[in-house]
């Protein structure tokens, strides 16, 4: 490594300037500069990389480096990256950072080196992403967060007492709840999730947790729960059919049931969706083309499934039509 230093008297300061190479990587020039600066009448030091500014930093003097007062970072194109207040090697005081151009990032205070006040995270847009009082650096009081994923928005209501989960949280998915979750403080470890159908409203399950205890679950829509189970699986149209349809029905050749080539120039798609849901309620309601099947395949009951979602159905029909 080669390393060399000079260090220049500049008026009201000093400039430290050295350049050095380490193993094969580019030379790098680093320097520092250390001078009074009249706007704030304090020591300030500033350091390049390359050329490009990477700190400026208020220093006690010119050669006590204890950190004190505003430091500054910045990006490759002279932006304020971020703004810390020290007070004796501490963070003391209001701390930001920005995205490159300017834009607001992240904004809290800090108190002896911990987190204290209001803090919030921002997108580039200017929303916010995330917001949360803290108190002696724990999280303390009502937060707020949001974020996407897999196409839907995501925004969480949490509550905090000393860094420990509080209250009561709500989850919504593109604003509508989907999960409420109460925390009981007066048994360690106590809490209760509710979860809801996205598309009716309706309270799907209850799981209530407590310390070193297994979970007890409460199905409160077997409903609900089992058109859950179907989302959840999200396969395919073929999938589904291999799944559910194939023991009984073979794409091309008849089996248990009839093939299923055809199926939908036999009947109109609509009758086809009626009869996968409730075949026997339509046989029982005396629908011709309903009896008829059922006659000409030996009266052999056909399984229903009431409970799949109409975007299953709708996967199931497109692969049928394709056969
Ligand atoms: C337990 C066996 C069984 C299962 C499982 C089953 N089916 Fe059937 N299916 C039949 C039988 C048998 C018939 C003939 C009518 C009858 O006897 O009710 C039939 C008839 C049909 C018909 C009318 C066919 C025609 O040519 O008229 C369609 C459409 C159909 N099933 C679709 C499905 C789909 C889709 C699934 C899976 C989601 C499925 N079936 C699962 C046994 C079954």
């Amino acid at each position: 490594m080669k390393f060399k230093v000079l260090l220049i008297m500049v008026s009201g300061g000093a400039v430290l300037l050295s350049s050095f190479t380490r193993g094969d990587q580019q030379e790098t020039d680093y320097r520092e500069k250390v001078y009074l600066d009249k706007r704030c009448n304090c020591f300030v030091k500033e350091t390049y990389w390359n050329g490009i500014k990477s700190t400026y930093e208020q220093v006690k003097d010119t050669f006590d480096f204890v950190p004190l007062g505003k430091y500054i970072s910045f990006y490759a194109n002279g932006d304020t990256a971020a703004v810390t207040i020290y007070n004796d090697y501490q963070k003391d005081g209001i701390y930001y950072n920005l995205y490159e151009g300017g834009q607001l990032w992240e904004k809290g205070r800090y108190l002896a080196d911990k987190k204290e006040g209001l803090w919030f995270y921002l997108q580039q847009s200017g929303d916010t992403v995330y917001k949360q009082t803290f108190v002696n650096d724990k999280e303390h009081g009502d937060g707020f967060l949001t974020f996407e994923r897999g196409g839907q928005t995501f925004r969480e209501y949490r509550s905090y007492t000393n860094g420990h989960n509080s209250g009561t949280w709500k989850t919504y998915v593109n604003d509508i709840l989907s999960e409420q979750t109460v925390y009981d403080r007066s048994i360690p470890g106590k809490y209760t999730v509710q979860y809801y159908d996205t598309i009716s409203g309706g309270l799907i399950y209850t799981t209530v947790h407590a310390k070193g205890k297994k979970a007890i679950q409460t199905i409160n829509s077997p409903d609900l729960y089992k058109q859950m189970q179907w989302r959840a699986a999200n396969m395919t149209g073929e999938q589904i059919f291999i799944v559910n349809c194939a023991s009984c029905h073979h794409p091309f050749k008849d089996a248990t049931g009839p093939a299923m080539k055809g199926v939908l120039t036999r009947h109109s798609e609509a009758w086809v969706r009626k009869w996968i849901k409730n075949p026997a309620a339509m046989i029982a309601a005396g629908d011709p083309e309903a009896v008829a099947t059922f006659n000409q395949w030996n009266k052999t009951a056909m399984t229903a499934f009431p409970y799949m979602p109409p975007k299953e159905v709708d996967k199931l029909i497109a692969y049928l039509n394709s056969l």
